[in-house]
């Protein structure tokens, strides 16, 4: 399984870092514009092994694409970050050239791969990857809601004082202001969680999970990258090894939630050949109405992206 990660800063470096400790790939190739940052990550990582006992090899490449050649899985985490005050969608114009550019190479040298996208804005950042490599839809994806619902399953295990371990949960839509956390869909060992939290606790909790990222980044400086490198590992060890997860990942829909043309986070399952399913959920009026902002606001974004592209 050979895997290769495009961008060697914060979150593309803790992913290889996650891919090679817990063996997800046995080749992982690092790679980056800055002249000698993946060689050097590459290299770290590589001189961890001993250490931590894995044979994972790590490689790094400045900007030289035939050494990616023949990836089973690229994840594309080039681009940048998110400063305070910035929104992801702020992002827009400058990371769609570096997605754009990173895909035309990708594609060319691995134009059997299973893309994850990583890059802000993602949703619109994934239909970028996907407009330019034209594979077909479950193979070009984006990692958002596995994080997402990661720091609620964390809010969620410190108000309860439990393992996050037991806490399942499911967020649909676009990766910012208007994911939509769903309470009635989250169980903690089972137990319904309307049951272990009142409501206006628990509203708190979803108002600070869909703020989470920005969290971060006031507190940072820059956006978050453990938990989003660990994320797009689970993703790229859910394909690798065929596990058939059952994941939040951002896909196009067409037509499921009775949307159409649009990248949003909903359940799939994560196997060999990517997407292998698209899971629809019921959704009650209330859920239904916030996925339909989230949807509204997702499609100006890529509106906003197709005028940019072909002005
Ligand atoms: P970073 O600045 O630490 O790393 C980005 C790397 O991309 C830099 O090393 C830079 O040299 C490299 N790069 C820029 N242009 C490139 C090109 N054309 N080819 C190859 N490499 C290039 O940023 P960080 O924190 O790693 O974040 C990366 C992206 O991921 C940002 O857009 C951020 O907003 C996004 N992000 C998305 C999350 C999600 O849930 N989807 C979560 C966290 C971050
Ligand atoms: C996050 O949610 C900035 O998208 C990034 O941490």
């Amino acid at each position: 399984m050979k895997v290769t990660v495009v961008g060697a800063g914060n979150v593309g470096a803790t992913c290889a870092d996650v891919l090679a400790y817990k063996e997800i790939a046995n080749e992982i190739v690092l790679v980056d514009i800055k002249e000698g940052l993946s060689e050097g990550k590459a290299l770290d990582i590589w001189q961890k092994a001993p250490i931590d006992l894995y044979d994972t090899r790590t490689i790094g490449s400045t900007n030289d694409y035939s050494k990616t050649a023949n990836s089973d899985i690229v994840v594309i985490t080039s681009g940048l970050p998110r400063k305070p005050g910035m929104t992801r969608d702020d992002l827009i114009s400058t990371n769609s050239q570096i997605v754009t550019g990173v895909a035309e190479n990708i594609i060319k040298y691995s134009p059997n791969a299973i893309i994850i996208v990583v890059s802000n804005p993602l949703d619109v950042m994934t239909y970028a990857a996907h407009l330019t490599t034209n594979l077909p839809r479950t193979r070009v994806m984006g990692m958002a809601g596995i994080l997402d619902t990661a720091r609620y399953r964390a809010f969620l295990a410190t108000e309860l004082n439990v393992s996050p371990k037991d806490i399942q949960a499911m967020i649909l839509g676009g990766h910012g202001d208007t994911m939509v956390p769903l309470p009635r869909y989250t169980t903690v060992g089972g137990i319904p969680v309307t049951e272990l939290i009142a409501k206006d606790k628990l509203d708190a909790i979803v108002q600070r999970t869909i703020n989470g990222g920005g969290e971060l980044v006031k507190l940072m400086g820059t956006s978050a990258w453990y938990a989003p490198g660990s994320a797009a590992a689970q993703m790229v060890e859910a394909i690798a090894k065929d596990q058939r997860r059952i994941l939040p990942v951002c896909i196009n829909l067409e037509g499921e939630y009775g949307i159409k043309d649009c990248y949003l986070g909903v359940p799939v399952i994560l196997g060999k050949n990517g997407v292998e399913k698209v899971i629809e959920l019921q959704l009650n009026d209330a859920e239904k109405a916030l996925l339909e902002t989230s949807r509204k606001h997702v499609k100006d974004v890529m509106d906003a992206f197709d005028k940019m592209r072909k002005a």
